[in-house]
């Protein structure tokens, strides 16, 4: 509900719990009044009138130290307000001062649809506020989007030059929002290849604590999502804030506490090196933050993110589909395949009753390692005598959809686009070029680059029956440059180049709306909700170890729903970190998202073979769960010796429980797990432990934990009493 009153130039912004006020001051300003919980939309009046012109125009000009107590949507530069600006604009002769003030604003239906760039598709309700700056041409417009029946406020800026003279956009974030100092602590996630999202709560402090990605993608290192918490925010309760960004390349968050008991948030594409050009008349649009406001702890906040996403974010068609049972022949081959081999897989997969094959790097030009082909999208005839047709055969006959691996931004040095086009791969002349994984990345700036892929990709995917796409992303950018951009416009370069990914992506998906698209860069160096716009599930790790993977998958579940998680089962001992943990743990960890196995399951035993078929049929009947249902984690692997989550139902007629013990304990104490967002008032029953119980019991006392063995794990299926789930 979006609400403007004349009378104190006031606007109400509102979705679930939480609402959103600000107003224009006496000089113009937009100033920020309340962010969170859901007061009356008449207690505006408390704000301006109990409380008065917060920051007078008056009080300014008297004491200097004012500006930076203004609670401003959008921090200028060089005017008093010494906290981060979130824009900043360089002119022809190098002025860069800015300061905003309100000059109208409008309400409409909908979410605004970005060009070029992902964006939620469907709205709500928006405020757009259209601001001047008083020392340039420039104009800026707010746009908030708020929904009804969501905590998830959307917001974005477009800098326009009204004038006539081009300017330089040397900083454009996303959104700037200023809340009161309530002693927060602040959540990031940080991470590696292989240890991807690993959550870490420190206390705020003063100064900044900026995260951000350097690397050209949302990368392994730190996450673009960030959330401040009341100190008694747990789990289930208290207060927090969390912001991420629907975007894919180089991206800054800032939380800013100043002396003067400010917290000012803050985020967008990364402003170091970055420069965007602005001619007269046109304008620039920055990607959206959701921002997501929590009085139930980040469970809630997690839930909320999960419902956008799947709701607002991902692909209607794949949304809620139920995700492909893949097995992939990485992990069971590399890249010693053939034919025989890869048809013997297909075979044993049909018989475990998966759905889907998917054919890993290896497939196409000259691709015997990472040595030499990326680039060559076509076959490799010696390896695949037949070409994928054969393959696509072998998967017909075993009633397999069939998937195929690409890395489309990549190039190898030995490779024959390289030899035709060595331009093409992102350099700078006289600098030799740093390889990551001996290949180079392509200059996805470049338009006929871009189109090339495309062409290529299309091909393949036209002339075989293909369903099912991986796209991987295996190294980052060095030497950002583009002999095609001009000198003055050097720092446009990685916003341009994941523009490119974004139209590469956009023009495939809607080309081949049936197939599903899956992301991955080496496992989950590229997860973001700007990415799962395209695809609606992304490889959430290389490490399928049944004990890091539940910890990884913990992580990605703080901001993304679990169907947005690619997880397999892989073998023992496991190719990362050499651990052995039971097949039940790994197929029970798996099942926490989109399932696949990951092994060579021609060697399996029969006994093995037996409980993968068993795993599947299981997943299958809780996939439903799992595409709509609500997360509850229940201990935290990186704090308790257990890992445990439930998946309960929107009705709350069904549930389902995967708990992990970590390292076993001798003769424990009796412990039980509280189980949570169940209906108090139902009575179920736990199909495993044949035991029937209120809602209420299950919820205050809980449930007796069993007594396992190091990474052994347990899984529990819930239904309401004379409910069949
Ligand atoms: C990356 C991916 C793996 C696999 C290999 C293939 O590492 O994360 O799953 O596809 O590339 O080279």
């Amino acid at each position: 509900m979006i609400i403007y009153r004349e009378e104190t130039k006031s606007f109400y912004l509102s979705g679930k719990h939480y609402c959103y006020l600000m107003r224009v001051d006496g000089s113009g300003r937009l100033q920020n009044l309340h962010y969170g919980a859901k007061i009356p939309s008449d207690d505006i009046a408390y704000f301006i009138g109990q409380i008065g012109d917060p920051v007078s125009r008056e009080l300014v000009d008297l004491n200097f130290y004012a500006n930076e107590r203004i609670f401003s949507e959008c921090g200028g530069y060089g005017r008093g307000d010494y906290r981060s600006p979130s824009v900043v604009i360089e002119r022809k002769d190098g002025g860069i001062m800015s300061e905003f003030r309100y000059v109208r604003h409008t309400i409409e239906d909908g979410a605004p649809a970005l060009e070029g760039i992902p964006h939620v598709r469907c709205g709500g309700q928006t405020l757009i506020i259209y601001l001047c700056d008083v020392c340039s041409d420039a104009e800026i417009e707010l746009n908030y989007t708020v929904y009804d029946d969501s905590d998830i406020l959307v917001r974005n800026a477009k800098i326009v030059n009204a004038g006539k003279q081009s300017f330089c956009l040397r900083k454009a974030f996303s959104f700037c929002v200023d809340l009161p100092d309530n002693n927060y602590k602040i959540l990031r996630m940080h991470g590696a290849w292989t240890r991807e999202r690993t959550p870490e709560i420190t206390d705020l402090g003063h100064g900044i604590v900026r995260l951000q990605s350097t690397c050209g993608a949302s990368s392994f290192g730190i996450h673009p999502f960030l959330c401040l918490l009341e100190q008694d925010c747990r789990e289930e309760k208290g207060v927090c804030y969390g912001v991420q960004l629907v975007y894919s390349g180089n991206f800054a968050l800032t939380a800013e506490r100043n002396s003067f008991g400010t917290v000012r948030l803050s985020g967008g594409i990364n402003d170091e090196q970055f420069c965007w050009k602005v001619k007269g008349g046109e304008n620039f649009t920055s990607p959206q933050a959701l921002l997501c406001y929590s009085e139930r702890g980040l469970g809630e906040l997690s839930r909320e993110y999960a419902d956008f996403i799947r709701e607002k974010i991902m692909l209607p068609k794949f949304a809620f589909a139920p995700r492909p049972i893949v097995t992939n022949n990485w992990e069971a081959t590399y890249f010693n395949f053939n034919n025989e081999k890869v048809c013997a897989l297909i075979d044993e997969a049909a018989k475990l009753g998966a759905d889907t094959f998917v054919l890993d790097d290896g497939w196409f030009g000259k691709r015997d390692s990472d040595s030499s082909g990326l680039g060559d999208w076509f076959v490799n005839e010696k390896k695949l005598v037949g070409g994928l047709t054969k393959v696509a055969e072998c998967c017909k006959r075993s009633g397999l959809k069939f998937g195929l691996w690409f890395e489309p931004e990549m190039v190898s040095p030995d490779s024959d686009l390289y030899r035709a086009h060595p331009d093409w791969a992102i350099h700078k002349d006289g600098i030799k070029p740093i390889r990551g994984r001996r290949q180079l990345v392509l200059d996805f700036t470049r338009q006929e680059v871009v189109d090339y892929i495309f062409r290529a990709i299309s091909d393949i995917l036209r002339s075989n029956d293909i369903s099912y796409v991986k796209w991987d992303m295996n190294r980052f950018i060095t030497e950002c440059y583009s002999a095609s951009l001009p000198a003055t416009q050097q720092g446009e370069f990685m916003h341009r180049y994941i523009l490119g990914v974004y139209n590469l992506a956009e023009r495939l998906t809607s080309d081949f709306p049936n197939v599903f698209f899956e992301g991955c860069a080496s496992g989950g160096g590229r997860f973001d909700a700007g990415m799962l716009y395209y695809f609606p599930q992304i490889w959430t790790s290389d490490d399928t170890d049944g004990y890091e993977r539940a910890k990884i998958q913990w992580g990605t579940s703080l901001c993304y729903p679990l169907s947005a998680m690619s997880c397999h089962v892989s073998a023992c001992p496991n190719h990362q970190t050499g651990r052995m943990t039971p097949l039940s743990t790994r197929g029970a960890i798996a099942s926490l998202g989109g399932s696949g196995y990951e092994l060579d399951i021609s060697v399996l035993s029969e006994e093995e073979k037996n409980a993968c078929k068993e795993q599947i049929a299981a997943y299958r009947k809780i996939s439903d769960l799992m595409l709509r249902g609500d997360l509850y984690r229940l201990s935290n692997p990186f704090s308790e010796n257990y890992f445990c989550e439930m998946i309960v139902s929107k009705d709350k007629r069904c549930a389902y429980v995967v708990g992990e013990q970590l390292r076993a304990i001798p003769l424990p104490n009796t412990r039980f797990v509280k189980l949570v967002g169940l209906d108090e008032e139902k009575l179920y029953r736990i199909e495993e432990l044949n035991l029937t119980a209120s809602g209420k019991t299950l919820t205050f006392v809980g449930v007796p934990l069993p007594n396992l063995q190091d990474y052994e794990s347990f899984i529990w299926h819930i239904e309401e009493v004379k409910h069949d789930c």
